[in-house]
């Protein structure tokens, strides 16, 4: 029997080593003839999935599945009484609970929920501030200050959680970003965070170069530990400061501009179309609308952009992300920009 790679003090289990396209089927062909051993997490490794299994001739070390007990179930025997939360945001090893989910207790044992939940630190998420810079107010309660580090769609994220916002529930944006045909393109993304559509568009895209734009320095922070740790700060250059001033230092360079700021980003509209290259290319706008605008916020905000240049513009889609309030949604308009002659 050999072992491989083995982490320390780590629980061991014969594996298989699967290309990741292939992981889903597999998982599901391993699990129908029982031979998944469901107490292990797979793990990822280079670029494929370990899955562990009950028998095999090699074996190699493994984390414990979080729990096989639901998290809820195992919330109600710590507080047999009384309010407990039914949804929580995961980060890492930090779990975010929304505001006041314990009710009125004095000090809830926050050890005894981490340890349910599979968690090093327990948080409270605050609304995010509505100023520019998009803060964090999350408030920890248990464990230790410091960055989180996560995959999501094998993209790393590194950041300080308490002064850096991530919205879970933009992961369709980050996705869609991830998937589109950007092969050999130069994208400016002029309100870059941490790194939200960046990181996304450099693993997965061909992307030839992003110019990230960012102004908020733990932001900053948190966008150079991201390139870093996805190994692809060579195809990025960071412009720290405010994008009014760094965008115009862009013009006619970019073949695609993400604009993703909220409620609107509306500041940057026009120096957004100068940045594009006279041949064109294609602008994502974000916005925080009103369901009754669906229907004529788009064809407002393209006429708005043919004003900016001697452009042809064209809604390519118009994608809603999430409900952001009551009645308001976050959005996304992709125009496409054609020199007029
Ligand atoms: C938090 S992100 C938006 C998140 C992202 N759109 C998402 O959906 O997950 C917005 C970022 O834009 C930055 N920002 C806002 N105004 C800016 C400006 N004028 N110049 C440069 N960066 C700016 C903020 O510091 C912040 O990091």
């Amino acid at each position: 029997m050999t072992l491989i790679g083995f982490g320390p003090n780590m629980p061991q289990a014969p594996f298989v080593a699967v290309p990741r396209e292939e992981a889903k089927k597999t998982r599901e062909n391993l699990d129908s003839i029982g031979l998944l051993d469901t107490q292990f997490k797979p793990r990822e490794e280079d670029d494929c999935i370990l899955f562990p299994l009950y028998e095999g001739d090699e074996e190699t070390w493994f984390e414990y599945a979080i729990t096989r007990i639901d998290p809820h179930i195992r919330l109600r025997e710590i507080f047999p009484n009384g309010p407990v939360p039914k949804k929580w945001e995961r980060l890492g090893d930090l779990v975010l609970f929304p505001l006041d989910s314990f009710g009125q207790r004095e000090q809830p044992p926050w050890s005894d929920v981490a340890q349910a939940l599979g968690a090093k630190r327990i948080g409270y998420q605050a609304p995010i501030d509505k100023s520019v810079n998009r803060t964090s107010q999350a408030v920890l309660l248990h464990g230790s200050q410091g960055n989180v580090t996560f995959q999501e769609n094998h993209v790393t994220f590194c950041f300080d959680p308490f002064s850096v916002m991530f919205s879970s529930g933009n992961l369709t944006e980050r996705k869609r970003m991830a998937s589109l045909d950007t092969k050999n393109e130069v994208i400016i993304d002029a309100y870059a965070g941490i790194g939200y559509y960046t990181l996304p568009l450099l693993v997965h895209g061909d992307v030839k170069h992003v110019h990230a734009l960012e102004m908020t320095p733990k932001s900053l922070e948190g966008l150079s530990l991201g390139l870093e740790m996805n190994q692809v700060q060579d195809r990025c250059t960071i412009h720290a400061g405010d994008n009014k001033d760094t965008l115009p230092l862009l013009e006619g360079v970019a073949d695609r501009v993400v604009l993703g700021l909220l409620p609107s980003s509306e500041a940057s509209w026009k120096l957004a179309a100068r940045s594009l290259k006279p041949s064109g290319g294609c602008i994502h706008v974000h916005m925080n609308i009103h369901e009754n605008q669906f229907a004529n916020w788009p064809q407002e905000t393209k006429k708005l952009f043919e004003a900016y240049g001697n452009w042809n513009v064209f809604i390519d889609h118009f994608e809603k992300v999430k409900s952001y309030s009551p009645g308001v949604w976050h959005v996304v308009l992709d125009l496409g920009f054609r020199p007029k002659n």
